[in-house]
């Protein structure tokens, strides 16, 4: 057995008693391990993450099982059968870290593929498509999500007000509240970049991307009655099955494919190809299977490894790049800010998010819990004539056409909200949909009645019979929802 040490490696005489004037008397300050161990105690929280704050994470690989060459020039995807190893983190998004696993909401699929051009993080969702078009609505949605400041409960008045004033989340509600939108756990889910991306060839041409994983372990989901009952039972229920799949041998895996879309199409697409609420129909761009990914290792440490990581849309490598989606957009600057919040400025040390497959070379320096001998000697500018890391000169990627006059332009204007949830709606069949009106009633039923009309017009304009489904199990006549 090792000896017990102070963080400074002096051996502690006694972990049992404080060190006292007398065996009734008051304590000592000089009892140095006392106060190590109860300040370092009042420091063990950080802040959690503001959103998707309950997760589980697992290590594992990525394996390249297509030629993707004529598309991107990302190294890691260079030839089949090449192996990267990932990280993934599985989350829930609105609720707080201990919150139940089973409650309704989009799951986060985050991977952070460990490449030798630098980390790779592919920072998405168990859905194709999002709440939101602009950025800009990012946090007052998610004050929508979380607790009302005043009564510190879950507030379906407040969501449904947003909803019902924001059409563009037609579509993703239209999934929250399927089946989907409790998922039987975090293997039995696909995962989704839901942005579109861009991909780079050796011939700088510039392709766009959507990412799909489908689960090898088949879609389950808990219906709203089980999940309920779940929260209740095991409210760590994914998390608890993850981890034991993996100790159990019974590695997880999904099948990574892409949507591929060659630049100039994005011109002349009947959709916008970068509006974060569409999907780009797979009879116009057919899912392309590049590789498949495996989880096979469990972290030793949940806070050291799950809690610290720090995913990142604006990590990509040479060969993959973003597209002009605004949400992408505002995506790419908020998350590095909140993880120097979060983890403090030198988080890209913490081994988790360090890179594994290459070096990394910079004159960033200082900073506090700078742990890595911080460039010892080296020069700490650039030029310099001693030897320091260089540029490479090579442009990341073929110059992107910008055109248009800077202006706050209105982007519900000429957008069809409704289309592709009505869609949706009559493609999963009569008790899907019977499930999905319950679902949404039992939720919008607790809000005003101008509520309910206002929201059940959207669903209206989806599919009649979607808007007069929810109608009725609301108890409003279709004539009030029509108004
Ligand atoms: C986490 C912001 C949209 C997926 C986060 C975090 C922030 C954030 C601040 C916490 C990061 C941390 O503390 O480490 C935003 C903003 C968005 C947005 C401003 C829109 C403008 C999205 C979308 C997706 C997504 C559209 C999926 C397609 C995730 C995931 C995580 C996350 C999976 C958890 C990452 C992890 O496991 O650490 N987001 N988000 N977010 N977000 Fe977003």
């Amino acid at each position: 057995m090792s000896t017990l040490t102070t963080s400074f490696g002096q051996p502690v005489p006694d972990n049992q008693n404080s060190l006292s004037a007398g065996p009734r008397g008051p304590l000592l300050l000089q009892d140095f391990h006392l106060i190590e161990k109860l300040a370092h105690f009042n420091r063990e929280r950080i802040p959690e993450r503001v959103v998707h704050a309950k997760g589980a994470g697992a290590y594992g690989s990525f394996r390249v099982t297509r030629d993707v060459t004529a598309w991107t020039k990302a190294a890691f995807l260079s030839g089949v059968g090449k192996e990267t190893p990932v990280f993934l983190r599985f989350s829930t998004v609105g609720g707080e870290k201990g919150s139940a696993d089973a409650d309704r909401d989009p799951r986060g699929f985050a991977v952070k593929f460990y490449t030798e051009e630098g980390n790779y993080d592919l920072v998405g969702n168990n859905t194709p498509v999002f709440f939101l078009r602009d950025p800009l609505k990012f946090p007052d949605f998610i004050h929508t999500q979380k607790r009302n400041p005043a009564t510190n409960l879950k507030d379906p008045v407040a969501m449904w007000d947003f909803f019902s004033l924001s059409p563009e989340t037609m579509h993703q509600v239209t999934i929250l509240f399927s089946d989907r939108g409790t998922p039987r756990g975090y293997r039995h889910m696909d995962g989704f970049s839901s942005h579109t991306f861009s991909w780079i060839n050796a011939a700088d041409e510039r392709f766009w991307v959507k990412y799909h994983f489908k689960t090898r372990q088949g879609i389950q989901n808990l219906t709203a009655e089980q999940a309920v009952a779940m929260a209740g039972i095991d409210p760590d229920h994914a998390t608890r099955d993850l981890h034991a799949a993996i100790e159990d041998g019974d590695f997880p895996a999904w099948t990574v494919s892409v949507q591929i879309m060659p630049e100039a199409d994005a011109e002349t697409y009947h959709l916008n190809p970068f509006d974060l609420t569409k999907v780009w129909p797979h009879g116009d761009y057919p899912l392309v299977e590049i590789g498949e990914l495996v989880l096979n290792r469990n972290p030793e440490n949940f806070f050291a490894e799950t809690e610290q990581a720090a995913f990142s849309p604006a990590s990509v490598v040479p060969g993959i790049s973003f597209s002009p989606d605004k949400m992408l957009q505002g995506r790419l600057f908020a998350y590095a800010d909140a993880h120097r919040y979060r983890l403090g400025g030198n988080y890209a040390q913490i081994p988790v998010n360090t890179p594994q497959g290459c070096p990394v070379h910079n004159y960033q320096r200082d900073g506090a819990m700078r742990v890595d001998g911080n460039g010892g000697g080296r020069p700490n500018y650039e030029p310099n004539s001693f030897g320091g890391p260089a540029q490479t000169g090579i442009p990341s990627e073929p110059p992107l056409r910008i055109t248009g006059d800077a202006a706050h332009y209105d982007h519900r204007a000429g957008n069809d909200d409704y289309a592709q949830a009505g869609a949706l709606f009559r493609l999963i069949g009569a008790e899907a949909q019977d499930r999905l009106m319950d679902n949404i009633a039992g939720s919008l039923i607790k809000t005003p009645l101008f509520i309910q009309e206002r929201q059940v017009r959207h669903f209206m304009a989806a599919d009649p019979a979607y808007g007069a489904g929810v109608a009725k199990r609301l108890g409003l006549t279709v004539a009030q929802a029509a108004e």
